[in-house]
């Protein structure tokens, strides 16, 4: 006899998912295994009549369990994912699933197949809704939940469409919600008999395979970045798609070829970290900022901070300095008063956008008035301004592993969440949180949340994504990453402990306006309101303080950090400040952690009467102190002459790459030319 066992399925599921279904359904499917294997799985995803889906394929690469094409009846089997075609409607019988055009015009296939899966299965049917807009679905999962089967609902915070999950939710239907790889782990509790609706097994993370560590590992060694913290499927998705382009098959070989060819990494690096931006996107939630926050900012605080994260090529930065520019102007405002810190973890980015040239299309978005007011034509495409320029302080910075900025009045990240894990999204936004000022605003993009931290924020624009810190509001402190000695590669990075010690001491004491510094002179991060310290000059971005410091400061400072790195000895000097009536003492100092070496630099405006004055501190004092800057200043002329000629002997070797790139794009040429007459 003819063992049946093996293929009759004891459970049927029902997934349903629209708009933004691709990605938690990917992510459910991958983790059906095990216990799940004894129920079997239709999906029903809203898909086009007229094209053929890859949506079956597109699962497979990452389902355990045969993904299988519906394209006429067939009898049911345990351990299958069945994917219902489009413009067709399923019913599922005991043991068939039928397939019939839809009634035209009818766009609820997914009640359609949880109404029959509840009539023929009763409290063995288990409806899942995931992302989606509208509410298809709601009515099925009610006659499935009527049978005694069980509902399961994406977390509408994971979901790029919440509509749909937020609709059974709201019918009181759902009896457990959770993330899309979660719920495989929840379906195969289900049909172990425990009890899901209330707890059941969760798990902390999504599932991590061989292939994700390698990749990961890989990417983190190549670009210095924690790669665990994106979203793995995401991450897979650009690899695959690259290696494609490039027709090779096997990942191992592509991720070998990224090791050893630094242009295919920073070609991938573009990829993965998905540098794409544009002025001004989403008009109408610019709009809304503009009414909702940069408006009431002027009414509240002066002068005005705002942190840009992850501002890519700075058209997102350029537009925010323009609302905050035409406000200060109608306000007879000086623009001096905004400083926007603009920051992304890719340097190639920065360069961009520190250098404010963008073709007339890119600045299309801004229209003919503005650009003309903040903008000047040139050969090669649009300047920006001093004016707006000015504003902008472009610096590197990785969200997920530095300190965050402090005292800010808008954060501004937009569509970086969505490319985080959620555990990285909740530790981002704690970063956000604590570097806001009380009752100042939070600017996500159109389909991020916030997650567990929603409680600390009063919504603006909840379309716009537009939030506001409520007073009191603190994040969990574990999540936020304090200062580590950055730009020293995540190993070194993550070897090292924190600083917290310094840290808590300067921002519990009054926190003197300071900027921690690296060995090599790269910003590490801002306290206080050093930015009033700092001027941008022009030129080519090296990510050094000196490109911020006023050109009276650069020599000495340089000086002093030379001689605190070599000594371990904390200094300090006297230099002119912007007017005749102040000068500024700089105190440099080092910051020890375990072998790690930073240096503090801070800032104390003095007056004039009260400084070092010949007749208040006598003439030896005076000479001393005159004699201490002029060393100061030659030492720093002699590190800025070997910056220099390092900086020179940078852009030759750089000079020669693109020659060597010119001289492999001719002979790409010759030889299409050579095929073209063969
Ligand atoms: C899709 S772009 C968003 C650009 C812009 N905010 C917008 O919405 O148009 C994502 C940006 O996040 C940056 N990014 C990725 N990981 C980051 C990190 N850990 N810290 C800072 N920036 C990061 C990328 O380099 C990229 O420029």
């Amino acid at each position: 006899m003819e063992d049946t066992s093996s293929t009759a399925p004891t459970h049927m599921v029902v997934v349903g998912a629209s708009a933004g279904g691709l990605q938690p359904l990917t992510e459910l499917c991958a983790t059906l295994d095990g216990e799940a294997a004894r129920a079997a799985v239709l999906v029903v995803q809203h898909l086009s009549p007229s094209h053929p889906t890859l949506l079956p394929n597109l699962l497979s690469q990452h389902a355990p369990l045969p993904v299988r094409a519906l394209d006429s009846d067939e009898p049911i089997e345990a351990g299958a994912i069945y994917v219902a075609p489009g413009g067709h409607v399923v019913s599922v019988d005991r043991d068939t699933l039928r397939v019939a055009e839809s009634p035209p015009g009818d766009l609820r296939s997914i009640d359609h197949a949880m109404r029959s899966a509840a009539a023929s299965w009763g409290d063995r049917a288990v409806a899942v809704i995931l992302s989606g807009s509208g509410n298809d679905g709601k009515e099925g999962a009610r006659a499935i939940r009527g049978a005694g089967g069980l509902v399961m609902a994406q977390e509408p915070d994971t979901a790029e469409f919440p509509s749909m999950p937020e609709a059974v939710l709201g019918a009181g239907l759902v009896q457990r919600s959770a993330s899309p790889w979660q719920i495989g782990d929840l379906v195969d509790a289900h049909l172990r008999g425990m009890e899901v609706a209330l707890d059941g097994p969760l798990r902390s993370e999504p599932p991590e395979d061989a292939s994700t560590k390698r990749l990961v590992e890989t990417l983190e060694r190549v670009f210095g970045i924690d790669f665990s913290r994106y979203k793995a499927l995401t991450l897979q998705r650009r690899v695959h798609r690259r290696m494609a382009s490039l027709g090779v098959r096997s990942e191992v070989e592509f991720l070998e070829r990224v090791e050893d060819d630094p242009r295919e990494a920073e070609r991938l690096y573009g990829d993965v970290l998905i540098g794409v931006t544009e002025a001004f996107r989403d008009p109408g939630h610019f709009r809304s900022l503009a009414r909702e926050v940069v408006e009431p900012l002027f009414e509240e605080a002066q002068p005005l901070r705002v942190w840009d994260c992850a501002c890519a090529s700075g058209e997102e930065t350029y537009s925010l300095a323009i609302l905050f520019a035409e406000e200060a102007e109608r306000r007879g405002r000086p623009l001096s008063d905004i400083r926007i810190f603009a920051t992304d973890v890719r340097e190639k980015a920065l360069e961009v956008a520190a250098e404010g040239l963008y073709s007339a299309e890119a600045l299309a978005p801004l229209g003919p008035e503005r650009r003309a007011r903040w903008f000047r034509e040139e050969a090669a495409g649009w300047r920006v301004g001093q004016e707006l320029r000015e504003m902008i302080l472009f610096t590197s910075h990785d969200v997920l592993a530095d300190p965050p900025f402090t005292r800010i009045d808008l954060v501004v990240c937009r569509n970086l969440l969505i490319y985080l894990t959620g555990e990285a999204q909740q530790s981002v936004l704690g970063s956000f949180m604590f570097a806001l000022d009380s009752q100042r605003y939070l600017f996500l993009g159109p389909s991020e949340s916030l997650g567990e931290l929603a409680p600390g924020f009063d919504v603006l624009d909840r379309r716009a994504r537009i939030f506001r810190k409520r007073a009191a509001s603190m994040p969990d402190r574990r999540r936020i990453p304090l200062p580590t000695p950055a730009h020293l590669g995540p190993r070194a990075r993550r070897a090292a402990p924190p600083l917290q010690d310094a840290y808590e001491s300067l921002l519990q004491a009054y926190v003197p306006p300071s900027l921690m510094i690296d060995r090599e002179h790269k910003l590490v991060h801002v306290f206080g309101d050093a930015a009033r310290f700092l001027q941008l000059g022009t030129g080519r971005v090296t990510g050094r303080v000196t490109d911020l410091l006023p050109r009276p400061m650069v020599a000495p400072v340089v000086a002093s950090l030379q001689q605190v790195f070599r000594t371990g000895e904390p200094t300090s000097l006297v230099v002119d400040g912007p007017d005749a009536s102040k000068r500024i003492e700089l105190g440099v100092r080092p910051l020890v952690s375990g072998e790690h070496v930073n240096a503090l630099l801070s800032f104390r405006q003095i007056a004039i009467e009260t400084t070092a004055e010949p007749e208040v501190m006598g003439r030896t004092k005076a000479l001393e102190l005159e004699l201490e800057r002029t060393r100061s200043h030659l030492q720093g002329m002699i590190e800025q002459l070997s910056a220099s000629s390092e900086e020179l002997r940078a852009t030759n070797e750089e000079l020669t790459v693109s020659n060597e790139e010119l001289q492999s794009a001719n002979e790409e040429l010759h030889s299409v030319n050579e095929e073209l007459y063969t």
